[in-house]
């Protein structure tokens, strides 16, 4: 008999949840996946692996590709359409997020409610907003995550747009891949982890994030591989 479905694991940038696989069954490169673009962005490793998480198979991708590396929606969502061939049938997104919130820092977790959507041509097809399937204890709060195109982080007059959509972080991904779980059936839920103060007078790089988002992970691979063992 076959047992429980695997379940998918995104890491984002800087995020390392390595420590999360007990036992490794296969790694491949994003190279070696058919429509799966390379990464070039620091902090995604582009890798996925597949293995075992106390006892439950998961497939876990570190790094992910972005709209604003030039990627089509069918490229930055591709991993999760190899996801669903593997038998996944829910998969946890985590990203680096900027806070729009003030009772938010960098390091805090936010278990995202519902996402928002910022207008970009790119995507025609954007949803003005999108649902998640599950949300995560143990994180330090819920909230709205607001998806933008990016790369570039936001101007203060950009923060107060987005303040206005009632969002408390922003951040450039996972979006399209919740949006690509829904057409496929897969359940989808998201963690950002908070890496800056949106609106701080302190120019933003993306080195910053990425050092603030590693120091995260393993605070974010207790929180993760508790919810797995609740996956009973
Ligand atoms: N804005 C957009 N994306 C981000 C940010 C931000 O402030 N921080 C991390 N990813």
């Amino acid at each position: 008999m076959r047992g429980p479905s695997p379940i998918g694991i995104v890491a984002g940038s800087g995020i390392e949840l390595n420590p999360l696989l007990d036992r490794v069954t296969q790694s491949r490169d994003f190279s070696e996946v058919p429509g799966l673009g390379e990464t070039a962005v620091d902090g995604h490793v582009g890798r996925i692996v597949e293995g075992y998480c106390a006892d439950r198979a998961i497939v876990l991708q570190c790094g992910r590709l972005h709209f604003y590396e030039g990627h089509s929606y069918e490229q930055v969502t591709r991993s999760v359409d190899l996801m669903h061939g593997l038998g996944v049938g829910a998969v946890l997104f985590t990203n680096a997020a900027g806070s729009l919130a003030t009772d938010m820092s960098p390091g805090n977790l936010m278990a995202v409610s519902r996402m928002s959507l910022y207008p970009y041509n790119c995507w025609p097809q954007r949803p003005d907003s999108l649902e998640l399937d599950f949300e995560l204890d143990r994180c330090d709060r819920r909230g709205t995550y607001v998806w933008v195109h990016g790369p570039c982080y936001e101007t203060p007059a950009e923060v107060a747009a987005l303040r206005s959509l009632e969002g408390d972080a922003v951040g450039m991904s996972t979006a399209p891949e919740v949006m690509r779980c829904h057409e496929l059936g897969v359940r989808a839920g998201a963690i950002s982890c908070i890496t800056n103060s949106c609106g701080s007078p302190i120019v933003l790089r993306h080195e910053d994030v990425v050092r603030t988002a590693r120091s995260a992970s393993l605070r974010l691979c207790d929180v993760v591989r508790a919810w797995i063992e609740e996956q009973r």
